[in-house]
Formats: structure tokens, sequence, C-alpha cells
């Protein structure tokens, strides 16, 4: 059985590393994923990969079917899903592209997004626990495979998701930081969120590819982001590489 599903974000609409056996086109009651989903064999285990954004990156932040997608990850019994997100830094430790995180908090700030399983047609009202939002067990592997892999990795932090697509001000990033966000990006919820409703082991690997408004000299550059989330993605394949064999037993 596949046993690790990952979901690819801006700069990783493919993984070069993994030697694809079958897509498959999955149909939900929340309507359609954002790609057939791709399945298989990475350092050895089987794995299934979907991009979040669509296999040409057409997609928006706001815009996914994250309903949909994580449905589908579910249906296809993998019990563990690896995020990649691509940020901007705001703490100090967090402002260097390229530098790879592995959240353990976040906040959400987004809007207007189908956000829960959990609407009034359920037959009970449900709440589910999101003290800790990722899968701390998930986490220490790869916080473990970046230390193997050599990888400087930050094993903590809080990831501010916010609505997009637009970057924010320099302002709102500064209320960002009071709040206790040490990253940003606008993929993390109702990612994270749904991914817990169906009880599914769910962590992120974010990849800073900016300093976040206000925090650099230069206004944020796309040129800078795209050359910056290269390099960020080598490593998170490299990062994916090492941890896999660690979550799946051969
Ligand atoms: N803000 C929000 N999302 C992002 C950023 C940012 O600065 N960089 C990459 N994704």
């Amino acid at each position: 059985m596949t046993a690790v599903a990952i979901i690819g974000g801006s700069g990783l609409t493919n993984l070069k590393n993994l030697r694809i056996s079958r897509r498959e086109v999955i149909r939900t009651p929340y309507g359609e994923p954002s790609a057939p989903l791709v399945y298989g064999v990475l350092s050895g285990r089987e794995a299934v990969f979907l991009p979040r954004h669509g296999p040409g990156h057409t997609i928006p932040p706001h815009e996914v079917n994250y309903r949909a997608n994580i449905w589908a990850i579910k249906h296809t019994g993998v019990s563990r899903v690896i995020a990649i997100n691509a940020v901007g830094g705001i703490s100090p430790d967090y402002l260097l592209p390229g530098t790879l995180v592995i959240p353990d908090q976040i906040i959400d700030y987004t809007y207007g997004r189908a956000h829960t399983f959990f609407d009034s047609e359920q037959k009970q009202v449900t709440h589910v626990d999101f003290t800790d939002p990722y899968c701390e067990e998930l986490r220490q592997t790869l916080i473990d495979a970046a230390r193997r892999a050599r990888l400087s990795t930050i094993g903590h932090g809080t990831y501010g998701a916010t609505q997009g697509p637009r970057f924010e001000s320099a302002s709102e990033i500064r209320r960002m930081e009071q709040d206790g966000a040490d990253i940003v990006g606008m993929t993390g919820m109702p990612e994270a969120g749904l991914a817990r409703e169906l009880e599914l082991c769910y962590v992120s690997i974010a990849v800073v590819v900016n300093p976040a408004a206000g925090k650099a000299e230069a206004a944020i550059s796309i040129r800078e982001i795209e050359k910056n989330l290269e390099s960020g993605m080598s490593k998170v394949r490299a990062l994916l590489e090492q941890a896999i064999p660690l979550i799946v037993q051969g």
C-alpha cells in the first residue's frame, strides 16, 4: 500500500526523483482535485504526488480545491502527508532564502475558503483538536532526515497563512510578527486543518524564497523568488529522498 503522499507547491509541480507508475483521476464529493494523483516509487518506496497548483501551475492559492485534494489523498488509503510550501521569511532567523523550515504552529489569516468537511450537512456538530496542528512524529522524522542529509533546517516555527494572491503590506507583516508568525505563505490553510479533520498525519516542509514585505531593502521580486524556488526545491528533493525510507519501512 502507498504509505506517504506529497503535496507539491510552487516550484514543485513534478517530482523529478519519483519513478512514475500510474496516474489516477479521482472525483470527490467536493469536486475535482488540482490534478490526477501521480503514483510512483521514491527512494525505493511507494509514494503518491499531487501538485497543489495543478500540473501547469495555473491554480492560484485562494482557488485551490483544498477539500477535494485532501479527500482524494485520504481516499488512496495513505495515512501520512508531506506538504511543500514556499514562504516568505519574517523573523530574523528565517529571512535567508533557501532556508528549510519544519513548522510546528500555524495561524490562519485566510478567509472565504471552503475550510471544513464538517459543515451543516453533518449529522452532528463536530470539532477537532488543533492544539498542535502538525504531526509531531513525522516532524521529528523530517528533522532527523535533514540532519542525516546535512541540510541545515529550522525544526520549528509558526506559519502565518494569508489569503493572497497579492503579497502582504509591510504593516501586515509587522502585525503578523507581533502575532508570533515566523514565516508567511498562502497555502498552509485550510490544508492543515482539513488533513486533521480526516485524521491524516500531516507536516509541512516550508522553503523560504524571499524576505517578507518590509524585511529587505528592495520590494519583493518575482525573478528573485523564482531563482530561490529552484535552488530551494532541489534541497526539498534531497530531504524527501532521505526522509521517505525513514517514514516508510522497506
Ligand atoms: N508572502 C506570502 N506568501 C509567500 C511569500 C510571501 O512573502 N513568499 C512565498 N509565498
